[in-house]
């Protein structure tokens, strides 16, 4: 890869959890499951839940007051917002417009990506191209999802993975060269969308009394297909972006996968060959947030003194759409 002048750090992180928490045990009330087969099956101990009044526009407000913060910026400085999520507050506007005004930004560009549990890379490698090339120094990227919004609470192959939260980081462009995000690799595959999908809610099947009748407002997966794919997928993606930049798995100080099963995270590991210390894990307290899962990690990685300046650190992803992705990073000082 050539050199570059300057560079796109991360420059301040923060998260938001919900404060009601719902055990594996709370679960077993509701559906005909136990703490011993969620445990086992995915590593999933506990997960959060927004309350009513909390949108994804208001965790990610919160995630983003922290990481502007932690940045030592003020908002005024902030001149671009992307918002990743797949449970926006409305179809529209953006979930991107309604937190700008909640913070209280300037009237900044705001947007939202749709790529599922991958929303967050796929927003990375976006603001990394624009801040690269386009007017902007300071941008505040957002990952914020109320997956509980989206589930069925009578499907227990669905209800118990999924947990509501946001993460934050402000993403800046400084004149040192080489640090902070070095690249990143996304990929694709619309074929079969049914794997992990909601039925209706769009323009395809608008709502109506049949589609509440059947159920069609939820979240529908089919599990065993996307735990094959993703695995392959996260794998893929790690080796493209390693080969891209002549590193070896060897070389990475830390891995943080999207958290959506332990068993892929530990498949993950054991294909790349890395040692299971070196794979960063916190589902079995959030459960799959989709794509406020990486940037809720990264921000735990770095406050637990798992993130050490110069070190090579991979976050890898994949989600409904199919979507995948991989982002390299070398940490900034
Ligand atoms: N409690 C008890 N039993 C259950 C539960 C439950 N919560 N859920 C399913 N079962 C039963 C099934 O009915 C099945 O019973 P049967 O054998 O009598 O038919 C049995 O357990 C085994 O079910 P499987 O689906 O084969 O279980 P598996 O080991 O594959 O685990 C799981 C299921 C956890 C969903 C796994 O396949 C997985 O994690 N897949 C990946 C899912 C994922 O990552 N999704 C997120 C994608 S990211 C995004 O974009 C949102």
């Amino acid at each position: 890869m050539s050199m570059q002048s300057s560079s796109i750090i991360i420059r301040g992180l923060g998260s938001y959890i919900p404060k009601k928490q719902l055990s594996n045990d709370d679960l077993a009330k509701i559906v005909d499951t136990s703490d011993e087969w969620i445990q086992t099956r995915t590593g999933i101990k506990t997960r959060h839940i927004a309350s009513m009044e909390e949108n994804p526009s208001d965790m990610g407000t919160q995630a983003a007051e922290t990481a502007i913060k932690n940045a030592g910026l003020n908002k005024k400085d902030i001149d671009l917002l992307v918002v990743a999520t797949m449970t926006p507050d409305l179809p529209f506007p953006s979930t991107a417009c309604i937190t700008q005004a909640k913070l209280g930004l300037r009237t900044i560009p705001a947007f939202d990506i749709s790529a599922a549990c991958s929303g967050f890379l796929y927003v990375l490698d976006t603001v990394y191209h624009l801040l690269r090339s386009g007017p902007y120094k300071n941008a505040l990227v957002i990952g914020a999802e109320k997956m509980s919004s989206t589930l069925d609470w009578q499907d227990r192959t669905t209800c118990v993975l999924f947990g509501d939260a946001a993460g934050a980081a402000v993403l800046s462009k400084v004149d040192t060269p080489n640090v902070g995000i070095l690249g990143s690799t996304l990929g694709a595959d619309g074929t079969d969308p049914s794997i992990l999908h909601m039925p209706a809610g769009g323009a395809a099947c608008p709502a109506s009394a049949e589609s509440i009748e059947k159920r069609q407002h939820y979240l529908r997966m089919n599990g065993r297909e996307v735990f094959r794919l993703a695995v392959r997928a996260m794998e893929q993606a790690t080796r493209t972006i390693l080969d891209q930049f002549d590193l070896k798995p060897e070389d990475i100080a830390c891995i943080i996968p999207h958290q959506a099963n332990v068993r892929i995270m530990q498949s993950l590991g054991k294909y790349l060959q890395v040692p299971e210390e070196k794979i960063f894990i916190n589902l079995n307290k959030y459960g799959n947030t989709s794509a406020a899962s990486i940037p809720v990690a990264i921000t735990e990685a770095h406050k637990q003194g798992r993130i050490h300046p110069g070190d090579y650190v991979i976050l890898v992803a994949f989600g409904a759409g199919l979507t995948w992705g991989a982002t390299l990073i070398k940490w900034h000082s």
